[in-house]
């Protein structure tokens, strides 16, 4: 199979926002306890992070973090988390059927996010709670001194405001199980108060309105134009929701799971800039495409979940999917769809960073490695920089059962005019072909190849595990090579590629 691509670095889609690299931390299962906290840990530091975590959330080039949920934040009581340890309540997660310990909060996640390099994304209460609250915990995160709420937080041993520019305001209010969902346009008020009241604080601030949590919900499309009806002059964002797995081993669609974003991300500028058209406004809605993965969400309902009234473990192992390479490589071309929408889609949060559906695994007293789709994740994230470019790709198509006929290959390409470095990011879907690729870049002048990287294994379905972290790594691509203007490569069956160009 033979496949042609065009790189011009003057079709520019947008820039690409540093945002569209963030991460997601809930509190839930292991992701804080025994995760990113474990005091008696070998490499815990003195506020007890594990340091070997911390190196590896670095490495993986993590912009923003988005806090503390998740369906976990529609429950949760944020002053529960703050002040001395000792005294912090414990109480019933009700998303998860778990107790929650306190033992971190928004103070020592601050910690932790400055120590990564990260920046700290907060999501509010709209659950159970309401206006009221959002303003307390904006007080007590932002304002410098000389209030309650600020003066508790300087009490607390944080002089610093936080100066926590993204707020979630909630978290999936379209889903049946979220803590106090309701109608979109019960929600929309809601949303659309407590926006207003928070910018009586500070009008600068970022805000995120709920979108769905997938676009398979029933109330796709209606729910974002009625949210964005109510709030559409009071927010910046509206979120996406998205998580893929193989439906009976149907990997031929698992494969083109990002037609499936692509398809999402569309509809949803489509709705935006509907509501926009009819309110004659000039302003427009982005997307923070706040929760994408592959989940192997059945297995945690049909395995995982607890639901005895007897049963409230600490930190249970939840959703620990271990990811193969054939995740890996759906996982890189759903970053490859959230790049080519770069122009709409300016915040991004991988869903999640640690032990839960994550890149990164732990083991309690033991070792820290990463999972298949951490490779994608850091590549894209070093070499996705300046602007995202509009591609011709010429490519056999296959035939799915979820989306009819896909193009065999996916592709993007990224443009930094500072360093002259023009990376492409490439997957091949198909599960038994190499695909032979030219690529011309005639337009970008005089360039050589400086890395090209694939992740690929004979055993689509090899993964990194505690006994054997290492078993997957990234490849370099020997069959590449730049000549008279076309850089020619083969891309073997389930593959992920990055090259660049300077
Ligand atoms: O990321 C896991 C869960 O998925 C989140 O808590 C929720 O928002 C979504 O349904």
């Amino acid at each position: 199979t033979s496949a042609h691509l065009t790189i011009d670095p003057h079709f520019i889609v947008g820039p690409v926002n540093r945002r569209l690299f963030g991460s997601f931390v809930e509190h839930l299962g292991r992701c804080v306890y025994d995760g990113i906290y474990e005091p008696g840990h070998a490499t815990a530091d003195e506020h007890g992070y594990r340091g070997d975590v911390i190196e590896l959330v670095r490495e993986l080039g993590v912009s923003t973090i988005r806090y503390p949920g998740g369906n976990f934040v529609s429950g949760y009581r944020w002053e529960d988390g703050v002040g001395p340890r000792d005294q912090r309540p414990r109480r019933l997660d009700l998303a998860w059927h778990s107790t929650e310990t306190n033992q971190v909060g928004l103070d020592e996640f601050a910690v932790w996010s400055k120590k990564v390099g990260s920046e700290l994304m907060y999501a509010v209460n709209l659950g159970t709670r309401g206006v009221q609250e959002a303003l307390d915990v904006l007080e007590y995160a932002n304002i410098r001194s000389g209030t309650a709420l600020s003066d508790r937080r300087v009490a607390n041993g944080a002089p610093e405001p936080h100066d926590i520019r993204m707020w979630c305001l909630g978290n999936e209010m379209d889903g049946p199980w979220q803590l106090g969902h309701g109608t979109a346009r019960d929600y929309a008020e809601l949303a659309s108060k407590t926006a207003r009241a928070m910018r009586q604080v500070d009008p600068d601030l970022e805000l995120v309105v709920c979108g769905s949590s997938g676009a398979q919900m029933p109330t796709f499309g209606t729910w974002e134009r009625v949210v964005l009806e109510e709030t559409y002059d009071d927010i910046d964002f509206i979120s996406c929701h998205a998580y893929y797995e193989p439906h009976e081993g149907d990997y031929d669609s698992f494969l083109a799971s990002a037609v499936n974003m692509d398809r999402f991300i569309d509809s949803v500028v489509a709705t935006a800039d509907h509501v926009k058209a009819v309110r004659g406004s000039d302003k427009s809605i982005n997307i923070s495409f706040d929760e994408w993965n592959v989940w192997y969400q059945s297995r945690y309902n049909e395995v995982d979940r607890i639901t005895s009234v007897d049963d409230w473990p600490v930190a249970p192992r939840l959703l620990e999917d271990s990811y193969s390479v054939v995740d890996a490589v759906v996982f890189g071309n759903l970053l490859i769809s959230l790049i080519r929408h770069s122009d709409r889609v300016t915040a991004a949060s991988l869903a999640q960073l640690v032990n839960v559906i994550a890149p990164i695994m732990t083991e309690p007293g033991g070792p820290a490695w990463r999972q298949t789709t951490f490779f994608p994740f850091a590549v894209t994230s070093r070499l996705a920089r300046g602007v995202s470019l509009e591609l011709k790709l010429d490519c056999p198509t296959y035939d799915t059962g979820s989306y009819g006929q896909v193009p065999v290959v996916d592709a993007v390409a990224t443009f930094d005019e500072e360093s002259g470095e023009t990376s492409v990011f490439l997957v091949n879907r198909s599960m038994d072909e190499h695909v032979a690729i030219d690529i011309d870049v005639r337009m970008l002048g005089d360039v050589s190849l400086s890395e090209v990287r694939s992740l690929h294994d004979e055993d689509m379905h090899a993964a990194n595990t505690l006994q054997d972290p290492d078993r997957v790594r990234l490849r370099g691509n020997d069959t590449a090579r730049l000549r008279d203007g076309t850089v020619a490569l083969s891309l073997p069956p389930v593959s992920w590629t990055a090259l660049t160009l300077v």
